[in-house]
């Protein structure tokens, strides 16, 4: 057991310690956005970038004509509507692409932008495997692009607070992550998170959350145990990670789609705990518990959260970076990596794999 002495943990961080993690996001700069798929989360993204930052959505682009006009009137007002993604990619007032379409075909849709000299930012998971992840950053290095992942959890204010919390030693030495991103999805053999040729699963979907938010506080794992069951279309539905690291910790990671989960997450340390009672990976709060008994919270501001990630692609864009170092291109090859692990632990294959 470790040693516990309360009158060592000084100076004592509060929430007020914390309130220069909260970025000021209209002080980021502002870049042209072009949103490559007019579906579900592209809304959301163009959404927060009108609202929250200095950046616009100038161009939306879609396989179909009327979709990519649909969707400018509602959530991108004044952007050029394209009804090709070619169109859309050498449209010269776009300086970086938005990839917000299923995974199966991010790695194609990457290419198409990066060839056409646009930086881009790729919705999560970055491609379906880490061998695919590969050829998508090399064509970026050589292409001398701009190119993330959009693991826009690593932005939230929440997180970046955590984090320096873990970094002052307040809960001691990390001991145990424990974290589930589990969300009901009634069957349906022809929804992106059952279909194989669309990458299904819950956990590329999902699972690549708490993977991700294991690797930013522990790194690589030493060892990978997974289980879990499938859809009758061969896809995970229901994933149990146990990642072991050098030092002794574990994390417990599960994703699911056939249970309705709170999302949250626990880190437990030698000297205390940080909690996160509901969904970790959105603006959120959490609450410190030391071994002395003393507590203390720290809350997200509330809001979309998608214009912190796209204000670090602004400023990383305009500053002339390839990365962000809050998710560097090795970081989306480590998650990649302890996916495919698990995914083939689970028995999960691709068409064409
Ligand atoms: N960051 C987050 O919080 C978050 C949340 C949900 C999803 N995501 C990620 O965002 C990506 C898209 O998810 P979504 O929920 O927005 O999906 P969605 O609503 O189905 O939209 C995907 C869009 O991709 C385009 N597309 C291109 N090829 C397609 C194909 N073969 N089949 C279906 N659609 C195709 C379509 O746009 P057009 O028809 O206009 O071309 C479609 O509207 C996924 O990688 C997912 O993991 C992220």
């Amino acid at each position: 057991m470790p040693d516990v002495d309360p009158s060592s943990y000084a100076p004592r961080l509060t929430a007020a310690d914390l309130v220069g993690t909260v970025p000021d996001l209209l002080a980021a700069p502002a870049v042209r956005w072009g949103v490559l798929g007019a579906g579900g989360i592209a809304a959301s993204f163009c959404d927060g970038v009108r609202a929250r930052t200095a950046s616009s959505v100038v161009a939306v682009g879609s396989r179909d004509l009327a979709r990519a006009e649909a969707f400018a009137g509602a959530h991108a007002q004044g952007a050029r509507a394209h009804g090709s993604y070619a169109d859309l990619v050498g449209d010269p007032d776009v300086d970086v692409v938005y990839v917000a379409t299923p995974h199966s075909h991010h790695l194609e849709h990457a290419l198409v932008a990066i060839r056409a000299g646009k930086h881009v930012l790729v919705e999560k998971p970055l491609t379906r495997s880490v061998a695919e992840s590969r050829i998508l950053l090399d064509a970026a290095r050589e292409a001398g692009v701009f190119c993330m992942e959009a693991m826009w959890t690593r932005f939230l204010p929440h997180v970046a607070a955590l984090r320096a919390v873990v970094a002052r030693g307040e809960i001691g030495q990390v001991v145990t992550i424990a974290a589930d991103f589990d969300v009901y999805f009634p069957y349906d053999p022809v929804h992106r998170l059952f279909a194989p040729e669309l990458a299904g699963g819950a956990l590329l979907d999902l699972g690549v959350y708490p993977v991700a938010f294991a690797h930013d506080l522990l790194g690589v794992p030493a060892s990978i145990t997974a289980t879990g069951t499938r859809a009758a279309t061969g896809v995970d539905d229901h994933v149990a990670m146990i990642l072991g690291y050098e030092s002794g910790a574990h994390a417990v990671l599960r994703s699911s789609s056939r249970s309705f989960g709170s999302g949250a997450a626990t880190i437990t340390g030698t000297r205390g705990r940080i909690d996160i009672p509901d969904r970790f990976f959105m603006p959120a709060g959490f609450r410190v518990v030391r071994a002395d008994g003393s507590a203390w919270t720290f809350q997200s501001p509330v809001g979309e959260g998608k214009a912190y990630e796209a204000a670090e692609v602004a400023r990383r864009i305009t500053a002339g970076d390839v990365q962000s170092a809050r998710v560097t291109w090795q970081d989306t090859l480590d998650v990649m990596g302890i996916l495919d692990e698990v995914r083939r632990q689970v028995g999960v294959v691709y068409p064409g794999e």
